[in-house]
């Protein structure tokens, strides 16, 4: 009898309950604190590094960016490198982009010109030109946050250009927002960080570390899961799905109501 009458006790419960909200607190600070703790690796980058990203840079890149990347304002402009950080250069070389080609509304991707050695040499030079973003860790990057919670901040901040799944979009003047699958973890945490073009920059005041992390885990599920359930409606994003979503719960509210006033009569 006993027994019985502690386990229906109301003092159990909340017992039972503040102990699971305190647990799972601290795991959640826990993780959080094991992101952010994590160190940038252009902090450890050589002087030897420097040296031979300076040379790089002033054969590849200062054509266009000034001797020191001061950037010009004359009939071409050309942004100015010193603060934009290793992230930034990084992103750019990395994915292609940089070194620049004869100018459309937006430059393309292309094959990358650069080894990865290359490329962080001349990352450590530019973070040399003044502090910047620097590049993130494997850690921060890798895609083992809350896929939810990255669903949720991809729809607030990213999916008004680049659609709700990721699938790219267009936008005025003959530029896009191209699409993110495929797109590796580390160049996602760099676009965030340095905003190219017209995207704007999410510095970690407005997302943090791990908001950042989550989005990343959120876009590489997606990657994995070429259709989440049922009909794609072509990823056309929130509008669609919405739409979709109204004619069909509308639909079934008329249905029903028909039939109640169908089955009083
Ligand atoms: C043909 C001219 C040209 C050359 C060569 C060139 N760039 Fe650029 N670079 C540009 C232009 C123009 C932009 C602005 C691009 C944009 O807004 O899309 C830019 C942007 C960048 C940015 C982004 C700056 C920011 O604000 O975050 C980085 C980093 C960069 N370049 C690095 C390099 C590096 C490193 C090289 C050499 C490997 C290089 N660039 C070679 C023209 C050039
Ligand atoms: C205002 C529109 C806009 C918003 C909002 C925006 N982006 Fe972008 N994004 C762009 C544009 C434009 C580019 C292409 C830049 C370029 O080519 O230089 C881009 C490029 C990227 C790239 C590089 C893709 C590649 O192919 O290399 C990634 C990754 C990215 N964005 C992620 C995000 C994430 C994550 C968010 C939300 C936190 C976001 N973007 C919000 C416009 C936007």
């Amino acid at each position: 009898m006993a027994f019985k009458r502690n386990r229906r006790s109301p003092l159990a419960a909340i017992i039972v309950m503040a102990a699971g909200l305190a647990l799972t607190g601290g795991g959640y600070a826990a993780a959080t604190s094991a992101v952010e703790a994590a160190k940038p690796v252009s902090a450890i980058a050589t002087a030897e590094q420097v040296t031979e990203g300076k040379k790089l840079f002033a054969a590849n890149c200062a054509s266009c960016h000034g001797k020191k990347g001061e950037g010009s304002s004359g009939s071409n402009v050309v942004p100015s490198l010193i603060g934009v950080g290793a992230a930034s250069v990084d992103f750019q070389v990395a994915t292609g982009r940089m070194p620049g080609q004869a100018s459309g509304p937006q430059l393309e991707k292309k094959k990358p010109q650069f080894t990865a050695e290359q490329i962080s040499q001349m990352a450590a030079y530019v973070a040399s030109l003044g502090e910047g973003p620097a590049i993130p860790t494997d850690a921060m990057v890798a895609a083992d946050g809350d896929s939810a919670n990255g669903n949720t901040l991809f729809r607030i901040n990213c999916a008004m250009c680049h659609n709700a799944v990721g699938a790219g979009g267009a936008l005025t003047h003959g530029k896009w927002a191209p699409a993110l699958d495929g797109v590796e973890a580390r160049h996602v945490y760099e676009a965030m960080l340095t905003g190219p073009q017209n995207m704007p920059v999410f510095n970690d005041a407005n997302l943090s570390p791990k908001d950042k992390k989550d989005i990343i885990t959120y876009l590489k599920y997606v990657e994995e899961t070429p259709s989440m359930g049922g009909y794609e409606l072509a990823s056309l994003g929130p509008v669609v799905e919405g739409l979709f979503t109204w004619v069909f719960i509308l639909g079934f509210i008329i249905a029903i109501t028909i039939w109640l006033g169908a089955k009083s009569n």
